[in-house]
């Protein structure tokens, strides 16, 4: 049996993870959900792409991440996984769908690997999640953790709010990460965390942080693409810096194209097909 190297040579696992931890080299991760963006998204050098379930908030408009289904996520997986060559993709794992045994959370994870293509998954939670996250990876599942602000908790926190704050939860906080390292994911994220906190974490831990709002120590730093470029609507919060306005370049090109339609200027000559002369010439004899 050979053994065929399919991929591309600097094609992002986990072993190129660890070593950038280990020389303290930062990475890059950004969140997409389709064809176009991912494959923008990899061929800009992002080292992580994460099929998150901001989906639900960012393209279904849900308003939170609760509704979103497997279903979604794998969709939006197929298509990322199609697009991107280098970048590793991580898909998450939506609410619901870890939440009632072992043994499903496990096949719901494997419809995302073997279906979506999704070279690692994401949950939420912290030592509520140890077992969990041992399972999965016994199961040759690689496992992302996500503590602090956990957006599939927004009932029970009742907003989107930091955590940590206090040092008995900054505490628990240094806790849960060490438990979940323990467990066997192969990084953390840190949403919405004081700095001092991500970075006592991060300086404590072996694997990975993956920050989001939670300072510049942190191994790796995560946006969602479509707040980066201003493809988001309302207020956004203080991590969020807009690189970009897609929002009003895309408007000004429609409305631009929607003008030269009413005045007759699109399409012209060269974006519309015409016949051959000879065929013209037939044309003109049929019609006498
Ligand atoms: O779903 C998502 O986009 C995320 C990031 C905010 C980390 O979980």
């Amino acid at each position: 049996m050979a053994y065929l190297q399919p991929d591309k040579p600097e094609k992002v696992y986990l072993p190129a993870i660890r070593a950038a931890k280990e020389k303290g080299e930062k990475l890059v991760c950004l969140t997409a959900y389709d064809y176009p963006t991912a494959r923008i998204v990899d061929e800009a050098g992002v080292d992580i792409i994460l099929v998150g379930d901001s989906i639900g908030n960012v393209i279904h408009g849900y308003g939170n991440t609760i509704p979103v289904t497997l279903e979604e996520i794998c969709s939006a997986c197929i298509a990322v996984k199609r697009a991107t060559e280098r970048a590793m993709v991580v898909a998450d794992l939506p609410y619901g769908t870890y939440h009632v045994n072992a043994d499903e959370t496990v096949r719901n994870a494997l419809k995302l690997m073997k279906h979506g293509g999704a070279e690692a998954i994401k949950l939420e939670g912290g030592r509520n999640r140890v077992d969990l996250v041992k399972r999965l990876v016994d199961e040759e599942i690689p496992v992302v953790a996500h503590i602090g602000l956990t957006p599939q908790s927004v009932y029970k926190m009742g907003g989107y709010r930091v955590q940590g704050r206090t040092a008995e939860q900054a505490k628990r906080l240094v806790e849960d990460a060490k438990m979940l390292e323990e467990a066997g994911a192969f990084a953390i994220v840190l949403e919405l965390v004081p700095r001092e906190v991500a970075e006592i974490i991060t300086k404590e831990i072996e694997i990975s942080t993956i920050g989001i709002g939670a300072g510049a120590e942190c191994d790796i730093q995560v946006l969602v693409l479509h707040d980066l470029v201003g493809m988001t609507f309302g207020r956004q919060p203080r991590f969020v810096r807009k690189y970009a306005d897609v929002t009003k370049v895309m408007t000004e090109a429609i409305q631009n194209w929607a003008s030269d339609v009413k005045n007759g200027a699109y399409p012209n000559e060269k974006e519309s097909y015409g016949l051959t002369e000879e065929t013209k010439a037939e044309l003109d004899k049929i019609r006498g």
